[in-house]
């Protein structure tokens, strides 16, 4: 068995060699983000992975993120070497509760937030990420929107905009697990902490934000902001790039708990296989990529 150094020097070896580009979410592995070439949220990996120049692509996240990559980028060989890593939101709406819905609401848009499978994007007018869903909502001429899957995002969105919102009861387990009481006890103890959200959280931990924001959001907002203690909304894999960036500031998480289990599924190992045997490409029937493309490419030309 490798030690973690030595499978971390041959990964960027083998990856130099095979011109192959590694891009990892922000909840990845600590020593998964350190062998990535891009670090990044979902809107800055779908944007990377359109201007790489390269023929392969490894996408450390969860499965809707490498099939993003491969809407974009057909011709590229697009791999993920967990393909077991499903986003369980995601999961939370089918093609038939999607067709039903757009049926009950004939001629109401589709906003589709990114984390859902291709097949309910090839549905969708347009998508959004949680970077841009306010300027996606505000960019459609309707004033009444479907909004599927996540209905945190869909009620921020709703309390930002002038729009009805039709919402969808999807969410992320492991946001609707922070508590409002979680984050009032931490501001307790710490009566300077700036409270940092992801808008995927229920609306009142949203009600007790300094800042809602994405997870590149909220490196950002951690480097600008004066207060030395900062309590994260999102998920744990957020320290490693905050400590590293704010050597100073002191990064507090609701609870250890906090974890996405699909995103740690990509170990250092599995990234070596990945490259070493060129698993697992993603692929998509074209009828249903190329539709899915149209609401993700109005989606990058907006934002
Ligand atoms: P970001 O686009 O903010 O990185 O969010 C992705 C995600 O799935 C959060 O749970």
């Amino acid at each position: 068995m490798k030690d973690k150094e030595e499978l971390i020097n041959e990964i960027r070896e083998l990856k130099r060699r095979s011109k192959t580009v590694i891009l990892a979410h922000n909840y990845q592995r600590d020593e998964v983000q350190e062998i990535a070439d891009y670090t990044g949220d979902s809107l800055g990996l779908s944007r990377t992975a359109t201007e790489m120049d390269t023929d392969t692509i490894i996408f450390c996240g969860v499965y809707f993120m490498a099939e993003t990559a491969y809407i974009l980028n057909p011709h590229k060989k697009i791999l993920i070497p967990e393909p077991r890593a499903g986003c369980p939101l995601a999961d939370m709406i089918t093609i038939d509760q999607l067709l039903k819905l757009k049926s009950e609401h004939l001629k109401v848009p589709v906003v589709c937030y990114v984390n859902s499978t291709a097949e309910i994007k090839a549905e969708s007018d347009i998508c959004c990420t949680s970077s841009n869903a306010v300027s996606v909502v505000n960019s459609l001429d309707e004033g009444e929107i479907i909004f599927i899957p996540d209905k945190n995002l869909g009620s921020y969105v709703e309390s930002k905009t002038s729009k009805k919102m039709i919402l969808w009861p999807g969410y992320c387990p492991t946001h609707q697990d922070i508590t409002a009481d979680q984050i009032r006890a931490l501001k307790k103890e710490y009566p300077d902490a700036v409270f940092i959200a992801h808008p995927e959280c229920e609306t009142d931990v949203l009600d007790l934000a300094d800042e809602i924001t994405s997870t590149s959001g909220m490196y950002k907002f951690a480097k600008k902001t004066s207060s030395n203690t900062i309590i994260i909304g999102s998920e744990i894999g957020m320290r490693y790039r905050l400590e590293k960036e704010n050597p100073d500031k002191l990064i507090l998480f609701p609870s250890k708990g906090t974890i996405c289990p699909n995103m740690k599924l990509t170990t250092l190992e599995k990234v070596y296989r990945s490259l070493n045997e060129e698993v697992y490409e993603v692929s998509i029937d074209e009828g249903i990529r190329a539709r899915a493309e149209s609401a993700v490419r109005k989606m990058i030309n907006i934002s």
